[in-house]
């Protein structure tokens, strides 16, 4: 904390760009922390926002139900196939709790008691949160509460720049889903295995090889474990398809989305359910068995009516195609980019883009400086006209998803200016 003496003041943002108090403008590369879709300042979204404020504000969803609410869980069950009910929360953190807490009182609603256990990958992320934490485990984020978090069974994940010695990425990942099989097929005490879908973001946009989840999914069927996805960052086109999972050809039994869900306007998470599950938390009042869970602000109507017209927009503009061809645009610079002496690895999918800094590229170290390296590239950063947040030594480019392709073409320029004038103070 002490390396900041003060922040910048965002005052405004239009498209792309935030403008702070002194007039400066950055492109905002990180899109806000994951979430903005339609750039700032959308005439749409902040009418559907204005409109439903007029309307009604906020009203509990205990007891009650409320029309943008309703209209949004349709929507979002009609898109993700599979899922049956949804569970609406106000950030992704709590979407998670929720997803464990779903998991684990299935099976005791359903009379198997010895289901506890939680299964995982390494280095995933799925919050702040101390359930979100346990299930996650990013050990430079979450190492002072170790002791407070509780246990998981977590399996290596393959990442292709990093596979251990006398590994092709093949063999590796085979001896991955090997010991998941393994473990599964020998603890019955399995109640879920969570997961980011499609690739793990926060913890280094690690992309999943292809089959990878597939294949978990598939080995959670066989063995009777509940399969749980985190969508929160990776569905919604910032992978490039609107839900991942189904990409993955992987279909879930809960799944969580969040950030992009109001275009990136206002907080707003939810956890998706398929019948089986929904079932299970049926029963008379005596029985005990529903889900103890709700927030003050579970279901708001202006966050849901945001939710309704972003999803609106992302049809009639036709927004995965848009994705899918300005995406290309990353593809150009790979070159440009692996070319600077300090870039090990370059890792794309969607509009997502991870660029890997290492002191020695033949050795793979990592960067190391005694200053932190997200300040220092925050700095060049703006010098340059962007606005970037690195996660350990990864540059991050997670652009506002409707960027132009114009826009993307200045934001991996302008990364590339800043790499390099980043190199003598990292190095
Ligand atoms: C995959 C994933 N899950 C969950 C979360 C937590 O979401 P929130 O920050 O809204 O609590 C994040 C946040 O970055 C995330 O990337």
């Amino acid at each position: 904390m002490k390396e900041w003496g003060s922040f910048d003041k965002i005052t405004s943002a239009k498209g792309v760009w935030l403008i702070d108090s002194k007039g400066n403008k950055m492109i905002d590369g990180v899109a806000s922390m994951w979430c903005n879709v339609w750039g700032h300042s959308n005439p749409q979204l902040v009418k559907a926002i204005t409109t439903q404020s007029k309307k009604l504000q906020h009203s509990s969803m205990f007891n009650l139900t409320n029309e943008p609410a309703e209209q949004l869980a349709e929507k979002l069950v009609k898109i993700s196939p599979g899922m049956y009910k949804v569970f609406y929360s106000d950030n992704g953190s709590s979407a998670m709790e929720i997803a464990i807490k779903i998991a684990l009182q299935y099976w005791k609603n359903i009379g198997e008691k010895k289901k506890t256990e939680i299964a995982t990958v390494k280095n995933g992320y799925h919050g702040d949160t101390f359930g979100a934490m346990s299930v996650g485990y990013v050990p430079e984020f979450f190492g002072k509460f170790k002791k407070q978090l509780f246990s998981t069974i977590q399996f290596p994940v393959p990442n292709k720049y990093r596979t251990p010695k006398g590994f092709t990425i093949s063999d590796y990942q085979n001896y991955c889903l090997d010991k998941i099989e393994n473990k599964l097929s020998k603890n019955n005490n399995i109640a879920a295995f969570i997961m980011e879908s499609g690739a793990q973001v926060a913890g280094g946009v690690i992309i999943y090889p292809k089959g990878f989840q597939k294949k978990i999914s598939q080995l959670c069927k066989k063995y009777g474990v509940l399969f749980v996805l985190d969508e929160i960052a990776t569905g919604f086109g910032r992978l490039g398809s609107m839900i991942q999972y189904e990409k993955q050809k992987s279909i879930p039994d809960i799944v969580s989305y969040g950030k992009m869900l109001t275009g990136g306007y206002l907080t707003m998470a939810a956890t998706l359910t398929n019948k089986k599950i929904y079932d299970s938390f049926l029963g008379e009042f005596n029985d005990w068995k529903h889900l103890f869970h709700g927030h003050t602000y579970t279901g708001n109507p202006i966050a849901t009516a945001v939710a309704n017209e972003n999803l609106k927009m992302y049809q009639k503009n036709h927004l995965i195609k848009k994705i899918q061809k300005t995406s290309k645009i990353f593809e150009k610079f790979y070159q440009e980019i692996s070319e600077i002496d300090i870039v090990g690895d370059i890792r794309h999918k969607g509009m997502l883009m991870g660029i890997e800094l290492v002191k020695n590229k033949a050795r793979k170290t990592p960067i190391n400086p005694k200053k932190s390296i997200n300040k220092i590239f925050f700095e060049e950063g703006k010098r340059n006209g962007i606005y970037l947040r690195t996660l350990g030594n990864i540059v991050m480019l997670v652009p506002p998803l409707a960027i132009s392709e114009k826009e993307l073409n200045l934001l991996l320029n302008r990364t590339i200016k800043t790499i390099k004038a980043a190199r003598s103070k990292v190095i």
